[in-house]
């Protein structure tokens, strides 16, 4: 049995790749009223404060909904509700703001914990709140005016980037402002997607009271594409429904991930952001693996992915200036932020192209994704009219042997490349022609 130190060693190695993925991200994160209230909101907002001191840019959203019922409640006011909305007369918007403004100091107070003995020590996180969402009225519908009950018309994003510039957290509510001065009660989904989507957020993450999405047998569906969602939303009600619709409406606008996780399962939202198998539901744009030209933003994943190929002397080594410089040269597999295979294509002469740096990270294997590659870069080397791919391998001989590729000499190289050839090394060559 591995002993504790050595399974936390490993833990922290597993996760060093995927708070590289975050680092400098936006999340939008939602949460209802009744997070607030569950016991383990304590270790959402412990959670937050690590996410934030990785270097995640955070942006929370929090709902009133149960307190400003409480409040109701408590003044024996009875809400009035049209097609499941509540309409939002004087008395209730005194009600909201009281709430809001109760809810908006529980959570700045949490945040602002930092005893020493406390996992938020030394923290020290700044929570922003202002007007930064502009609404309007919902209006009259079936003949029934919704009053103080409104929609967002525009999220202030300009400032808020400004602070998440800053490292700051920025926290939004379920009300919102017009330019007239009224107030406005919001769904808090509706302010979550339009953050995101005007933030271009990277990530939406819903905190609600279930896993996620489930399936007719009430198991979480960990992943989905958009257009499985769209297929299956009818099959949801209540809240999943209004999870799922606020996740459609953000992928659709260009979010490109949305994760929905219960706000009540401990430690669900770093295993759902640093962990492969992940804790909730993930609905992404596309089919969950993306393969795409790589950007300069993909280098530290491809260093990530190839340092230890490298160390093993399967692939030669590669700065991270070279890199830089070649980037334009290389095709990745992305899933969930993280680099899980890598190929380029070097040109040499008219006729001729390298394929070069084909690794998928071990945990990937087997799943295609070097085929998905090889094909990639044999359709964009037919594309710029090469005749012959060839690579040099020192340990994978087969693998190409058996996509076609044929053994072939030093000096059927490009002249150029010849002279690069490491002897020492001693790779073998192969050819393919196009
Ligand atoms: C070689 C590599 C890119 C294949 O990636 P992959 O995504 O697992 O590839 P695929 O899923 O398309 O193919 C898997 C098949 O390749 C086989 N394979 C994997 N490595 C192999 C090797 N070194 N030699 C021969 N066959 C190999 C697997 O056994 C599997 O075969 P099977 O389906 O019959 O079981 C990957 O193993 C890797 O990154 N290796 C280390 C880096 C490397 O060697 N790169 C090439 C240097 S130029």
């Amino acid at each position: 049995m591995t002993d504790p130190s050595t399974q936390y060693v490993q833990w922290f190695r597993q996760s060093s790749p995927y708070i590289n993925a975050h680092r400098d991200k936006t999340f939008v994160i939602m949460f209802e009223g009744d997070a607030i209230l569950d016991p383990n909101f304590t270790h959402i907002v412990q959670d937050i404060a690590l996410l934030s001191s990785l270097g995640v840019r955070l942006v929370l959203v929090h709902g009133a909904r149960p307190q400003i019922d409480g409040l109701l409640e408590h003044w024996q006011i009875r809400s009035q509700f049209h097609r499941d909305l509540r309409i939002t007369d004087p008395m209730a918007l005194t009600a909201v703001q009281a709430a809001v403004g109760m809810v908006k100091s529980d959570i700045e107070a949490r945040l602002s914990v930092g005893l020493p003995n406390s996992p938020m020590h030394g923290a020290r996180i700044r929570v922003i709140s202002g007007n930064f969402v502009m609404a309007k009225p919902l209006g009259v519908i079936d003949g029934v005016d919704f009053q103080h009950t409104g929609e967002v018309r525009r999220i202030d994003h300009q400032a808020i980037k400004t602070l998440l510039d800053q490292r700051h957290i920025v926290l939004l509510s379920c009300m919102g402002y017009s330019p007239a001065g009224d107030m406005f009660n919001l769904a808090v989904e509706d302010v979550a997607t339009q953050a995101a989507i005007d933030l271009k957020a990277d990530k939406l993450i819903i905190l609600g009271n279930h896993s996620g999405l489930h399936n007719e047998q009430g198991d979480t569906l960990p992943e989905l594409t958009c257009a499985q969602l769209e297929q299956q939303q009818h099959h949801y009600s209540g809240e999943m429904r209004a999870h799922a619709d606020a996740s459609l409406r953000a992928i659709r606008r260009g979010v490109a991930r949305v994760h929905l996780l219960s706000h009540s399962d401990n430690g669900a939202l770093l295993q759902e952001l640093f962990t492969r198998e992940g804790r909730g539901t993930l609905i992404s744009q596309q089919a969950y693996d993306h393969l795409r030209a790589a950007n300069i933003e993909d280098v530290a994943g491809i260093l990530q992915l190839l340092a230890p190929l490298e160390e093993q002397g399967i692939l030669v080594r590669r700065s991270r200036e070279l890199l830089e410089q070649e980037i334009q040269r290389f095709y990745v597999i992305e899933r969930d932020g993280l680099i899980t295979a890598c190929a380029a294509l070097y040109p040499y002469s008219a006729e001729q192209a390298e394929l070069a740096c084909v690794a998928v990270h071990p945990d990937y294997r087997g799943s295609d994704r070097g085929q998905q590659l090889l094909q990639q870069i044999e359709k964009e080397a037919r594309q710029r009219h090469f005749q012959q791919l060839f690579v040099l391998t020192t340990r994978t001989a087969h693998w190409f042997i058996e996509r076609g590729f044929v053994a072939g000499d030093v000096a059927e190289l490009p002249q150029e490349r010849q002279k690069l050839y490491n002897f020492q090394r001693n790779s073998k060559v192969f050819f393919k022609a196009l």
